[in-house]
């Protein structure tokens, strides 16, 4: 670009210059301020001669113009950030800086927690006796807590799942089964194996083996010819592998609408070897999860044909499980934060 007034070429060589090392505040003060060079040559109109006036204003316009493009341009960059450099606002230093820059909180490194790691286990297991693997969610509505799940509006068993609710009418849910329904249409027609691990919440005072917060496994199974022995035998294989141990198992009565007949798996409290103790309410026996064969309407429910297929479904508590595997022998140790505990696995 050439002007031909003098002193705007020499304006714009020095713009040239400048975009490269000024920054954005002095660019603009330096040229578009009130005092600045591009307002000055403004200014000037009135001392250059009249039949060159129009060209002047004209090339002036040009550079105002010109500027306001570089300035826009450098604007839009210094808001782009690298993709190489990560932004941690949470951090109390530089996430970017390299790693002897990095100060020192603790002497050791973090490690996975406790839940963490049994979780994968756990999958794990199942990945390796079939199952695919799908994630519940942590806000549900009242047709997945309830309706699918065979508890008509109004169904005296809502209350036995009594959690939080969002003001608009959303349930956190208050267990895994939430999520049989979307996995029947998503992984069906049968045969449908399926596990749906996920963070369940309940209304409930807290004790040694309850918390208002808790992760369970719900686990379905759906095909031609599905009986409760295979239930039992799928249940007792993953307890084996997962345990590593034997241990005295009951399968007890229960009662869940959304399944016909209902079981809970119980175990012997490996605590006080069924003396009873806090970790068991002194019973000597720890329940480990509810099942039993899914009920008709909930196959109808998720588009199924009952009268052709049948499955079995159940749910466990991972921190109740991982308590009996790592010795654990208060639930709440696992929510406390506590590095002395958190270290030990
Ligand atoms: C249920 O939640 C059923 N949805 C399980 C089920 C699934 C039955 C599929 C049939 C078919 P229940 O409320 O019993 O059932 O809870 C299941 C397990 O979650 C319990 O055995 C226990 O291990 C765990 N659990 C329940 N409440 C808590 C709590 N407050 N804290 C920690 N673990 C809990």
């Amino acid at each position: 670009m050439e002007f031909k007034q003098k002193n705007l070429q020499k304006i714009y060589k020095e713009l040239l210059t400048d975009k490269q090392k000024l920054p954005l505040s002095e660019l603009k003060n330096k040229y578009t301020s009130k005092k600045g060079l591009i307002n000055d040559a403004f200014n000037k109109i009135t001392s250059i001669k009249p039949k060159e006036r129009a060209e002047y204003g004209q090339e002036a316009n040009q550079l105002k113009k010109i500027f306001s493009d570089i300035f826009n341009n450098l604007s839009e960059k210094s808001i782009t950030y690298s993709t190489k450099e990560r932004i941690d606002v949470t951090a109390p230093f530089d996430i970017n800086c390299s790693e002897q820059e990095k100060p020192i909180f603790f002497d050791t490194k973090g490690t996975q927690h406790p839940l963490t790691k049994e979780l994968e286990t756990f999958t794990e297991i199942f990945k390796g006796m079939g199952f695919n693997i799908l994630e519940s969610r942590q806000i549900d509505d009242d047709f997945h807590m309830f309706e699918s799940l065979n508890f008509p509006v109004g169904h005296p068993a809502r209350d036995m799942y009594d959690t939080f609710w969002t003001e608009d009418g959303f349930v956190l849910p208050a267990h895994t089964s939430t999520m049989q329904n979307r996995a029947m249409k998503m992984f069906g027609p049968p045969p449908v194996a399926v596990i749906l691990p996920g963070r369940c919440f309940r209304n409930e005072a807290t004790d040694a083996s309850h918390e208002f917060t808790f992760h369970q496994i719900e686990g379905i199974y759906i095909d031609e010819n599905v009986s409760l022995g295979n239930m039992v035998a799928t249940i007792k294989e993953f307890l084996q592998q997962y345990l590593e141990t034997t241990l005295d198992v009951r399968i007890q009565p229960s009662f869940f609408p959304f399944t016909e007949p209902d079981c809970e798996f119980v175990i012997g409290c490996p605590f006080c070897n069924k003396a009873g103790c806090s970790t068991c309410g002194h019973s000597g026996w720890i329940e480990l999860m509810g099942c039993g064969m899914i009920h008709p309407n909930v196959l109808k429910q998720a588009g199924i044909d009952p009268s052709r297929y049948s499955g079995f479904a159940w749910g466990f508590g991972v921190d109740r499980l991982t308590m009996i595997k790592r010795g654990i022998n208060d639930i709440r140790y696992l929510r406390d934060s506590n590095l002395n505990f958190l270290q030990q696995f």
